[in-house]
């Protein structure tokens, strides 16, 4: 008899299950998905933009069925603090990483550490090696050609100049400028620096460097670099070129200081740099398209997260900023 019972109660589930009425209605909430998001330092204005439009894109595309739980982690511009970030996402058993490496050199470390606990990850901003990258197939970068920033600013620079044969204040044909560098470790500050040069001499203009400091994307640090060039070279600066926005907003504050006009071009198009072009203070810049940039780091974390395969590297364009156009990206 008791055999038989058990007999029924199998049968009744095995047609319950093909019919699919199920005595039981199924209590199912949304799907959980964890995403971390390890930033290289919270107190840098781009990345600033960027992780608030990623976080803001996934939780955006919250539904009945999914539900983004997006977990951001401030660097603190120091690889072990954020290696023992990554770790904890690890522990935590995150579904799917991006990150924004403090130190490039770290990233066969991170890959090891994603790789062997099968997280996928998705690498944005400071761009791991190709050896690197060749680690494994559930990996990505995105990020943005860093010599096309650099072109752009040159192409400005150029423009300015040919318009204005006063910037050439000594009157020798040749453009005096000061180079404020980006940090050490990222292809963005090589490359800006090398590219927006290469352009203006492109054009036929000689160039003269007077001053090249780092100012490691820094505002501060670019007003203190920007004085410390005028008490060297004073009126014989005539163009200041950043490697990025905020830099060049330091550029200006020391020139105003010094009470000297000087074209001061940058790159990331931030909100103030966009204010400064149309009060006239900044000559131009470059779109770093953070919106872009953080949603297409989503989209492929979300295809990595599917299981499907991806390209090595994803590329958002940079778009030319000047007192022109500036108004259609504010
Ligand atoms: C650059 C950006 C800089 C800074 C840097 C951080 O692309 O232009 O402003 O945010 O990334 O890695
Ligand atoms: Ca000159």
């Amino acid at each position: 008899m008791k055999k038989l019972l058990v007999l029924f109660a199998l049968i009744a589930l095995v047609l319950g299950s093909l019919t699919g009425c199920a005595s039981e209605p199924e209590v199912t909430g949304p799907e959980t998905v964890k995403v971390g998001i390890a930033i290289y330092k919270f107190d840098d204005t781009f990345m600033t933009n960027y992780r608030n439009e990623m976080e803001a894109y996934l939780t955006g595309m919250n539904n009945d069925t999914v539900k983004y739980e997006v977990s951001i982690t401030d660097g603190k511009n120091d690889q072990a603090t954020q290696t023992e970030q990554i770790d904890s996402f690890i522990a935590q058993g995150f579904n799917v990483l991006i990150v924004n490496l403090v130190d490039l050199t770290a990233a066969s470390t991170i890959i090891d550490k994603v790789k062997a606990a099968g997280i996928p990850t998705v690498f944005i901003n400071r761009q791991p090696s190709t050896a690197d990258m060749g680690m494994w197939d559930k990996i990505t970068y995105v990020g943005a050609k860093a010599e096309d920033s650099g072109t752009y600013q040159g192409e400005i620079a150029v423009d300015l100049w040919k318009a204005n044969p006063a910037l050439d204040k000594n009157g020798d044909g040749i453009m005096q400028y000061v180079m404020l560098m980006g940090q050490e470790i990222h292809q963005d500050a090589a490359l800006r620096t090398e590219y927006s040069i290469k352009k203006v001499e492109a054009e036929g203009i000689k160039v003269e460097k007077l001053f090249e400091e780092r100012g490691n994307w820094d505002r501060v640090l670019g007003q203190e670099k920007t004085a410390a060039a005028i008490a060297q070279f004073g009126d014989k600066i005539e163009v200041v070129f950043g490697n990025n926005d905020d830099m060049a907003l330091g550029a200006i504050e020391a020139l105003k200081a010094a009470n000297m006009v000087v074209p001061v071009i940058g790159v990331d198009a931030t909100a103030p740099a966009l204010d400064a072009l149309e009060s006239g203070d900044l000559a131009g810049t470059v779109l770093n398209d953070h919106v872009g940039q953080a949603r297409t780091s989503v989209d492929k974390a979300l295809v990595l997260l599917a299981g499907e395969a991806v390209e090595k590297e994803y590329w958002v364009p940079y778009v030319k900023v000047t007192p022109e156009n500036y108004k259609d990206f504010k």
